[in-house]
C-alpha cells in the first residue's frame, strides 16, 4: 500500500483526495491544513490521520506527498519533503519566482526524489489525444498553435491582488500546453493585455484580457488568448495547424443533446469551470504519479517543465510592461 500525505485540504486538495480514493493500492494516509476544521472534514472522508504539515512530511510511514496548499507555501514544503526523501506531487505554479524554482530543482535533484508538476491539462483525454496524434505525425509538422482559454468569471479582487498576475496565475497552464504541443522551446514572447472585464483588476495592476505570441527558433508560432470572462462558460479550445492538415479539440458541453428549430441549432452550455471540465484530467494525472512511484517510471511534467512555464510567464509579464517582445 502506497501511503500519501495530502498537504492542503481546500479546493484542489479535495479533488486529489477523491482521485486517490478511486485507485487500488494507494490511500490518503494523512492530511494537513492550516485550518484544522478543513483537515478534519477531508480526513473523515478518507479515513486519514490529521497531522501538522512538517510532522506529516517527516512521518516514516508516508511515502509521497501531494502539495495542494497556496503557492507561497510550496517552496518550504518542497524543501522539507525532498529532505525527508518523499516523492512529491506539487500544484502549479511551483513558486512565483523562477529563482526559487531553480533552488527547488537543486534540492530535489540532490535528494533524488521523484517530482511531478501538476499541469493537469496535459492529461485531458482530448488534449492528450491531440498531442499524441501531432507527435505521431498525423498533420505533419506543427506550424501555428492556437490556444483559447477563458474563465467564466473573474475571481475576487482579493485573489487577483495575490495571484502574481494573469500570466503566472492563469496563462501558466496555456504556456505549458504551448511547450507540450510545439515540441520546441519558445525563444521569443510578445504579450499584450487590457483590463476590459473589471476596472478594479486594472487598478490592482493586472489585466483580465491578454494575448501572447510565442515563437520558437525554427519559426513555429503559438498564439494564446486569455480572458477572465466568458458569458457562455469555461472556454477551453486548442487548434494546431500543420504542414499536412489541422487538429482541433473543441469545448466539452454539459450533455450532447442538440435542438434544431427554425431559429437554428442549440446545444447545452459548456462545462462551467475547471473542476468539472478537467475532472478526468485530475484523475489521470494522479494515476500517472502513482504509477511513476510504484513502477519507477519517469514523471512528466517534471519540475523543469514547471520552471520553463514560469520563465515564459515572467517573460510575458515583462513584455506587457515594456510593450515589446522579450527574448527568452
Ligand atoms: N491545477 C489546477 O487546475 C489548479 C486549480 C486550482 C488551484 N490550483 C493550485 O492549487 C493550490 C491551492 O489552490 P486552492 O484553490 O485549492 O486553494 P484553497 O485556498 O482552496 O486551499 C488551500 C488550503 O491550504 C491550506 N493551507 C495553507 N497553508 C498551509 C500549510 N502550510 N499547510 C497545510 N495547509 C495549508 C489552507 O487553509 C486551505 O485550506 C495553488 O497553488 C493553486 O494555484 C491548481
Amino acid at each position: 500500500m502506497l501511503n500519501i500525505g495530502l498537504l492542503g485540504c481546500g479546493r484542489i486538495g479535495a479533488v486529489h483526495a477523491r482521485s486517490i480514493s478511486l485507485l487500488d493500492g494507494v490511500r490518503v494516509a494523512a492530511v494537513s491544513d492550516a485550518v484544522p476544521a478543513a483537515a478534519k472534514a477531508l480526513a473523515s472522508k478518507s479515513d486519514a490521520k490529521v497531522m501538522e504539515s512538517l510532522a506529516l512530511i517527516e512521518a516514516q510511514d508516508i511515502d509521497a506527498v501531494v502539495i495542494g496548499t497556496p503557492t507561497d507555501t510550496h517552496f518550504d514544503l518542497i524543501n522539507a519533503a525532498a529532505k525527508a526523501g518523499k516523492a512529491i506531487f506539487c500544484e502549479k505554479p511551483i513558486d512565483m519566482s523562477a529563482d526559487n524554482i531553480q533552488s527547488c530543482i537543486k534540492v530535489v535533484e540532490a535528494a533524488g526524489v521523484p517530482f511531478m508538476t501538476a499541469f493537469n491539462r496535459r492529461f485531458d483525454p482530448s488534449f492528450a489525444n491531440l498531442q499524441k496524434r501531432l507527435s505521431d505525425g498525423e498533420i505533419g509538422d506543427a506550424e501555428i498553435v492556437t490556444i483559447l482559454s477563458r474563465d467564466p468569471a473573474p475571481p475576487p479582487i482579493s485573489y487577483i491582488k495575490s495571484s502574481g498576475g494573469i500570466f503566472r496565475d492563469m496563462m501558466i497552464h496555456d504556456l505549458d500546453m504551448a511547450r507540450f504541443l510545439l515540441g520546441e522551446e519558445p525563444v521569443q514572447v510578445y504579450a499584450v493585455g487590457s483590463a476590459l472585464v473589471d476596472p478594479q483588476i486594472g487598478a490592482a495592476g493586472d489585466v483580465d484580457t491578454a494575448a501572447v505570441t510565442l515563437t520558437t527558433a525554427s519559426g513555429k508560432i503559438c498564439q494564446i488568448s486569455n480572458s477572465r470572462r466568458a458569458t457562455y462558460g469555461y472556454d477551453q479550445r486548442i487548434e494546431v495547424h500543420g504542414s499536412g492538415g489541422m487538429l482541433r479539440a473543441a469545448n466539452v458541453h454539459e450533455n450532447t443533446v442538440e435542438a434544431a428549430t427554425d431559429s437554428g441549432f442549440r446545444t447545452a452550455p459548456v462545462q462551467h469551470f475547471f473542476l468539472e471540465r478537467y475532472e478526468a484530467a485530475y484523475r489521470a494525472e494522479m494515476v500517472h504519479f502513482v504509477e511513476g512511484i510504484t513502477q519507477g517510471t519517469p514523471l512528466s511534467p517534471s519540475i523543469t517543465d514547471g520552471l520553463r512555464a514560469q520563465v515564459l510567464a515572467d517573460a510575458a509579464a515583462q513584455s506587457l510592461a515594456q510593450g515589446a517582445p522579450v527574448t527568452v
